[in-house]
């Protein structure tokens, strides 16, 4: 498809992934591998795709170009999504030069075992393709130490890999073309479970690209639709998710065997509600939400509570999983309590509250048990939890 006289987007649209990472994170929106096509006085191609469509992805290419005609092969980042079709396209023309990082070098040599023609590159430097010079800026740890974002003069379109994607699957392109709640929800879901750990780097990129004064007409991700009709949006969004992102929100996660954890959950919420009326409360159970699309939920928040029945002297499974992800994803400025019943032995509240400061939260108050089933005291117990968490937050 055309997205401008030079430029041509070949990649391809995977509207049945469900799973990306593995089995690891959702995208139960689908998700592309964009590439893109420069077709000026040099001929240049970006990134690749996956390698399961390596093979339409050749024969799609053979449409736009003689492939012997590319002159150049830009890796922004070697990610198998995005280098998968390198193996393919490199035994077809293996002397073509490939423009990447000194750690891209690394990556494509860990995972093809070739030594093609690398050429490193590092920020600022240029290569002219007729009328415009292609610019490289690198970008460590969005998403990789080898990412790098690769700027078109003139045309004035910044190709940025990971940074500013969606798992977002859509025919028509462009950011303005699609669904702007679906599209933002997808953006900060990648955002939360991809770039969240990576906040501080995404600061100072914003600010260091923004410093250059780039006019900077399109943006052109390598996963999802490409922000043309407001690019300086996306942006925005980037400089606020990166600094300690947070609504006026809290998460209540729970897990539960025989609904005890369930019913102090709700008389929690209650608790909320009666001393906070403006604040969004959301109540959650871990072992039926989708893991990625509760994390987006948690980085909305500005504290959580979580709850777990005592089992085997700790928590249930996935409220573990829970509390793991959420120290790798590194969240910051949130706040957290919890609570569970037991019959017993209490421990599940005092482990939680351990892992919810190893993961960085700040741990309020001592949290509130329940042995045995609740019985109205018991639950007016956590609707005065609720109102003293929330006091105690404010
Ligand atoms: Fe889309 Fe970090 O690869």
């Amino acid at each position: 498809m055309k997205i401008n006289e030079k430029i041509t987007s070949v990649g391809k649209i995977d509207w049945e992934l469900k799973k990306f990472h593995g089995e690891e994170l959702s995208t139960l929106h689908g998700s592309s591998y964009n590439s893109y096509l420069i077709q000026d006085k040099k001929n240049v191609l970006i990134d690749t795709v996956w390698y399961p469509f390596a093979g339409e992805f050749l024969e799609n290419l053979k449409k736009h170009i003689d492939i012997e005609k590319i002159d150049y092969i830009i890796v922004n980042h070697a990610e198998p999504d995005h280098s998968g079709a390198l193996p393919y396209l490199m035994s077809l023309i293996p002397e073509t030069p490939i423009y990447c990082s000194a750690n891209g070098v690394k990556s494509i040599k860990g995972y093809y075992h070739k030594d093609w023609n690398f050429k490193t590159v590092k920020t600022g430097d240029r290569v002219n393709i007729g009328d415009s010079d292609l610019v490289f800026i690198e970008a460590p740890m969005l998403h990789w130490p080898d990412t790098m974002m690769t700027y078109m003069t003139n045309d004035n379109v910044l190709f940025s890999s990971d940074i500013f994607g969606q798992h977002y699957a859509s025919e028509f392109m462009y950011d303005g073309k699609v669904p702007q709640d679906e599209l933002i929800y997808e953006a900060m879901k990648y955002y939360t479970n991809i770039i969240n750990p990576f906040s501080k780097k995404v600061t100072a990129k914003l600010n260091e690209v923004l410093a250059m004064n780039l006019q900077l007409d399109m943006l052109c991700p390598a996963h999802g639709v490409i922000w043309k009709d407001n690019p300086l949006k996306i942006i925005s969004l980037y400089q606020d998710w990166a600094n300690s992102y947070q609504e006026n929100q809290i998460s209540i996660i729970y897990d539960t065997m025989y609904n005890s954890t369930r019913r102090m959950a709700e008389s929690i919420a209650n608790g909320i509600k009666q001393k906070d009326s403006e604040v969004v409360i959301k109540i959650f159970r871990s072992s039926n939400t989708d893991k990625n699309d509760l994390m987006t939920e948690i980085f909305k928040s500005k504290a959580i509570i979580v709850g777990s029945p005592t089992v085997n002297g700790g928590m249930l499974s996935s409220i573990a999983s829970v509390l793991d992800e959420c120290k790798g994803l590194s969240f910051t400025n949130k706040k957290a309590s919890c609570f569970g019943s037991f019959g017993w032995s209490p421990a599940s509240v005092k482990v939680m509250s351990e892992k919810l400061t190893e993961a960085g939260f700040e741990f309020i108050g001592e949290g509130v048990k329940s042995q045995w089933r609740p019985d109205e005291i018991s639950l007016e117990k956590c609707v005065e939890f609720g109102n003293s968490f929330v006091e105690a937050i404010k």
